[in-house]
């Protein structure tokens, strides 16, 4: 019985103890514990602040526009658009990304905030300035008729009566559903500018009218389709502009401050030249005139 007494002491100071180890042992663990969740203030406070990553302009363009822009064998967007917005990003102080976007939706993508800017061989029009702020104008540009070489079409008016392609809500569309009249069904609709001169080639219209540049391009590519180009001083003289949302004053001054200084320091003329062989008499600088409507 004694004994039961004289043990119990040891007993219950090796209790204790143990006790005393497992407690230490669990606050060791919870301070282990509470240390990984804690956030690692040294080392955050102890380095410099990280400067915060340079906002990435998304650039929609429709990108079956040689030579303005368009698609190369690896997928990359490239161009005269492309190398011109390029400089005029690197002189104006902003980075751009091009995302290739379809036309019909490209108006729409940048009202929406899904691209920050367009640069899709964009003509400048009092309409358009309803919707969209647009940057100085950096190049000028006309519509253009192309025809099969037999054709006897000479002048714009030629194709009131013909069936006539054109690329859907472009400038293109705009002259000749004036021409043709808005209900007309001669009027045949193509989703881009390529597919409308392909069916040129096939023989399913019997004109196209669009941009002079891109129509002199494909005629110029495409020997085979036997094409030939009629030009008509009836046509609005048009200008490009980079659009941005209405009211983005912000990124307009860049892109605008940008354009500036890639017209003075000659690269623009470089650029000019590398896609359409001699510089321009005089580089587009004052606004735009209001091209048609
Ligand atoms: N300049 C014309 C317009 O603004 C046609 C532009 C089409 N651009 C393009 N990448 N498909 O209506």
């Amino acid at each position: 019985m004694s004994t039961t007494l004289t043990l119990n002491p040891n007993l219950a100071t090796l209790a204790k103890r143990g006790l005393q180890i497992l407690a230490i042992g669990a606050i060791g663990l919870l301070a282990a514990c509470g240390k990984k969740e804690a956030p690692p203030a040294a080392p955050v406070a102890a380095s410099a602040p990280a400067p915060a990553p340079a906002k990435v302009y998304v650039v929609g363009t429709d990108a079956a526009y040689a030579p303005f822009e368009s698609q190369n064998e690896k997928a990359e967007i490239v161009g005269f658009t492309v190398d011109m917005l390029t400089a005029v990003a690197k002189a104006g102080g902003f980075e751009i990304k091009f995302v290739n976007t379809p036309w019909e939706g490209i108006f729409n993508a940048l009202a929406q905030g899904d691209r920050d800017m367009l640069a899709s061989s964009i003509t400048i029009t009092d309409e358009r300035k309803q919707t969209m702020d647009f940057s100085q104008p950096y190049f000028d540009a006309a519509q253009l008729i192309a025809v099969k070489e037999t054709s006897k079409v000479a002048k714009f008016a030629d194709l009131k009566k013909l069936k006539v392609g054109v690329q859907t809500g472009t400038t293109g569309d705009e002259a000749v559903t004036k021409l043709l009249g808005k209900t007309s069904t001669n009027i045949k609709r193509f989703e881009s500018t390529p597919l409308a001169l392909k069916e040129l080639e096939a023989g399913g219209v019997d004109a196209v009218v669009a941009d002079n540049g891109v129509v002199v391009h494909y005629v110029a590519n495409n020997p085979g389709g036997k094409f030939k180009t009629v030009s008509d001083a009836e046509f609005t003289p048009e200008q490009y502009g980079f659009a941005v949302k209405k009211g983005n004053a912000e990124l307009l001054a860049k892109i605008d401050a940008g354009i500036a200084k890639v017209k003075a320091d000659g690269s623009y003329a470089t650029i000019y030249a590398k896609y359409f062989g001699a510089a321009p008499a005089a580089a587009p600088a004052a606004p735009a005139p209001a091209a048609s409507k």
